[in-house]
């Protein structure tokens, strides 16, 4: 049997001996018998701060028909009232459950009970729920898409693309039966080497938080709750559910907070507590984080549930933890909630008021998705593909495959491009070198969950991937265009006989070598990574194959499928080099993807959503690997807010490519900044906003991170940018806060990004809003959102580092 909510799903799936892997469960570490109450909360589900709904820029909004996406952040979402009354149908349908009908809404059944990765049992006329991963597909589903992961769509910085992508899935979801995907993973990227990255969005909170916002949107819309996860801390794979990650206050809020709460303001369902403990105490028995912050502070009116096997106490009820799954513990089909939470609300431990929140939560969150209105019922068995009972086969695929290769295409970064090597233009012969070039041996599912590198790389390991119903591989992609080019393709997908990748490239127009580096969830251990990468070196030997290529043929391209960052100072300055084509990870039509870019039917526009540096030295936090499994290990975030670029930029180390960079077959000129305040339309909220303006906290309150004059549109800066090229493309401008001295923060952060899509020597007007909240600092004395002290400036460019325009907000 497979931990954590894995199983032996995919029948065809047999792991390659070639590339070894384990499953390794995770310890727990108990936290003793706790008999007291933890906390003196109420209990009463808090609302959102809300003023008159329908206000301009505040519109009440419903799940299943949120505002179209806007490249811009234009207004504050108010699902107050939605949320109201779904409450109302929740209370009333549990109003005659009894304690034990409470209490089995809020447990999971068991694992490998039921169909989906987790599951509520049905209740009188509450037909259960299915809780089913992942973040890029219907895990252990037929006839689904395999969508690029989250670091691709990340990538983009296109909001469009990470709603449509978040729609689609969503639809998927619930053509599938799923009540609650366990998507989107919001992690941050603070260790490069991260085993699970790749299905999160980035190394920057502002970026992660509006990928976040719009799939939360996204998939909502399609129909399934979406359940943010994991938090929060869980940033590495190793002992992840013995470390304590130690953050402190004002890092919390700034960083890693930052994207859950966004997803509160998208009308999240749920939120996936983390194995870890923060600060000491396991993150589903974090009263700080459950209840203080995502409940009180965020105003989070959803439930919380345990990542699989995460809760280590009964008391968590109490410390804000409202369903357990798979409910059952990991050696036992006893429970922390079944019956000992029963046992606890009988004998007074845990109130009947709690009791209720946690049901009313779970339930009202299935009303406020409207999926008491005709939800298809579960029809696959995520277990076992071949049960020809329960799994109907339904394709949910539609033409979602477009939305895979643009995505794909729109998330690749283009690092390097000399001579005019790209776009390709009719070469009269080419050679593809390394196995990413081609298919794996087996067919796309040859491995178990995605565990082993062969063929095209288009996801990492885990839980967080699918069942592939198809994968074009480069190869495909690009005879495609040979075809109609009258170009011969030769290849050679052996990554160790350097020796003839080099014979094989002389005489060649083009070579193009194909790297990949993989990770995963620390579940399995591949080639000798036990989730988190061992380093930031390419796989199957890629860095010597891609040398005895260039020292052959002076048209070398590189193109790199890699889960996050790679070290590539073994041949980046290599003057046969030509190009470096930094494909992600792309899902199902990663082939066509890569030859869209190649060919420039796609002209690049995707942005690092991460620092590549120079040496992993240079990164600033690293792996911590000396725990001993059996007791807590200790992860110091000494960094604080001085994550991936924050950290360059303050050490003045220079990266390799940095975050934000991408390259475009054109070139783009920016011009005539303006920046303007806009008027609040809120006059019940000028006190608060005078208070701001003159350098005071915001006050405590529930809902007080998530309050209207805190995120609607306090200023505009508007600018222009032109194309200077012959050729069409998009550009990214990119807005960074620098804020004064005062604030003891990094030199710049990301505040803003939009996209733009501009003629050949066309000029194309472009604005982007920012809020107080945005321009705030936590202060963690008096817990609020405060101005810092001082003159904040900022900037508008191609990249972190790459400014074209400085301005000053108005005081
Ligand atoms: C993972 C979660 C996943 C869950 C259910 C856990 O091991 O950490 O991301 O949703 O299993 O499969």
């Amino acid at each position: 049997m497979f931990p954590f909510g894995l199983v032996a799903g995919l029948s065809s799936a047999t792991p390659n001996s070639t590339t070894p892997f384990s499953f390794s469960p995770p310890t727990i570490i108990s936290s003793g018998v706790i008999t007291v109450p933890l906390s003196s909360y109420s209990f009463t589900p808090y609302p959102t701060p809300t003023l008159t709904p329908s206000q301009l820029g505040f519109p009440a909004a419903d799940p299943l028909n949120p505002p179209n996406v806007s490249s811009d952040r234009q207004v504050v979402l108010d699902f107050a009232p939605a949320w109201t009354t779904a409450y109302q149908k929740a209370r009333n349908l549990i109003s005659n459950y009894t304690i034990e009908e409470k209490v089995n809404i809020t447990t999971g059944v068991g694992f490998g009970v039921g169909l989906c990765s987790a599951n509520i049992a049905p209740n009188k006329n509450f037909p259960g729920l299915c809780l089913q991963d992942s973040p890029l597909a219907v895990r252990g589903a037929d006839f689904t898409t395999v969508f690029p992961a989250g670091i691709q769509v990340a990538s983009t910085w296109n909001r469009a693309l990470m709603r449509a992508r978040g729609l689609a899935l969503g639809q998927e979801f619930k053509g599938k039966g799923v009540n609650i995907a366990l998507a989107p993973m919001m992690n941050m990227g603070r260790v490069a080497q991260g085993g699970r990255n790749w299905e999160g969005f980035g190394a920057d909170p502002f970026l992660v938080g509006e990928s976040a916002y719009e799939t939360v949107l996204g998939l909502q819309h399609g129909g399934v709750q979406s359940c943010a996860k994991h938090f929060i801390n869980n940033e590495q794979e190793q002992f992840r559910a013995v470390e304590s990650s130690n953050v402190d206050d004002r890092t919390q809020h700034e960083i890693y907070a930052h994207p859950f709460l966004r997803s509160v303001m998208a009308g999240l369902s749920s939120v996936m507590c983390s194995f870890n403990l923060i600060n000491d105490t396991y993150a589903c028995n974090n009263d700080k984080m459950l209840n203080d912050i995502l409940k009180r502070e965020y105003g989070f009116q959803g439930f919380v549930m345990s990542d699989s096997f995460a809760t280590t106490t009964t008391l968590s009820a109490v410390a804000g933890l409202d369903m357990t799954i798979p409910g059952n513990l990991y050696d036992s089909n006893a429970s922390y909630f079944g019956g000992n939470l029963t046992d606890y609300v009988n004998e007074g431990y845990i109130s009947m008021a709690r009791l209720d929140d946690m049901a009313t939560r779970i339930i009202a969150a299935w009303y406020f998705l409207h999926q008491d209105e005709e939800y298809p019922a579960t029809n696959f068995n995520s277990y076992d593909q071949n049960d020809e009972v329960n799994n109907k086969h339904v394709n949910v695929q539609a033409d979602h495959y477009r939305i895979v290769r643009e995505i794909g295409a729109a998330g690749t970064v283009l690092l390097k491009n000399t001579n005019g090597a790209l776009p390709l233009n009719k070469p009269k012969n080419m050679v593809l070198i390394g196995s990413d070039a081609g298919p794996g041996k087996s067919g796309p599912n040859e491995f178990l969950f995605g565990g082993g590198v062969d063929g095209i790389l288009a996801e990492g390991w885990g839980s967080g991937t699918g069942t592939f119903s198809y994968v074009i591989s480069p190869l495909e992609g690009i005879q495609e265009r040979a075809r109609q080019d009258g170009s011969s393709v030769s290849w050679d997908f052996d990554d160790w006989n350097t020796d003839l990748a080099g014979t094989m490239a002389i005489g060649q127009a083009v070579a193009l070598v194909f790297t990949v580096s993989d990770s995963g969830e620390g579940i399995m251990t591949v080639d000798g990574n036990p989730g988190d990468r061992n380093n930031l070196t390419a796989w199957n030997n890629g860095d010597d194959l891609v040398l005895a290529v260039a020292a052959q043929n002076n048209n070398t391209i590189v193109v790199v499928n890699s889960v996050g960052p790679l070290i590539v100072e073994p041949w980046i300055e290599h003057p046969n080099i030509t190009a470096v084509v930094w494909a992600g990870i792309q899902g199902q039509e990663a082939g066509s993807a890569i030859a869209d870019v190649l060919y420039g039917a796609y002209n690049p526009s995707g942005r690092l959503p991460y620092t590549i540096a120079k040496d992993p030295a240079d990164y600033p936090a690293q792996l911590v690997t000396n725990g001993s499994g059996s007791e807590v290990m200790t992860i110091n975030y000494t960094e604080g807010l001085f994550i991936d670029y924050r950290h360059f930029d303050q050490a003045n180390i220079t990266p390799r490519f940095e975050f934000g960079f991408g390259l475009s077959y054109t070139t783009f000129s920016y011009s005539n900044l303006g920046v303007a305040a806009i008027q609040s339309s809120n006059t019940d909220q000028e006190d608060l906003i005078i208070a701001w303006e003159g350098g005071e906290a915001s006050p405590i309150a529930e809902g007080s991170s998530v309050a209207l004059w805190l995120h609607e549109p306090a200023f505009q800066v508007t600018f222009m940018v032109t194309n200077t090229g012959s050729v069409s493309g998009t550009e990214i401008p990119q807005l960074y806060i620098h804020h004064p001295s005062s604030a003891c923060g990094p030199p710049s952060v990301l505040k803003g990004f939009t996209n733009v899509e501009i003629g050949p020597y066309d000029t194309k007007p472009v604005s982007i809003i920012l809020s107080r909240y945005d321009l705030s600092i936590w202060d963690a004395v008096a817990q609020g959102w405060r101005k810092p002290d001082g003159q904040i400036s900022f900037s508008v460019g191609a990249s972190s580092r790459d400014f074209r325009l400085w301005g000053v907000i108005p005081a």
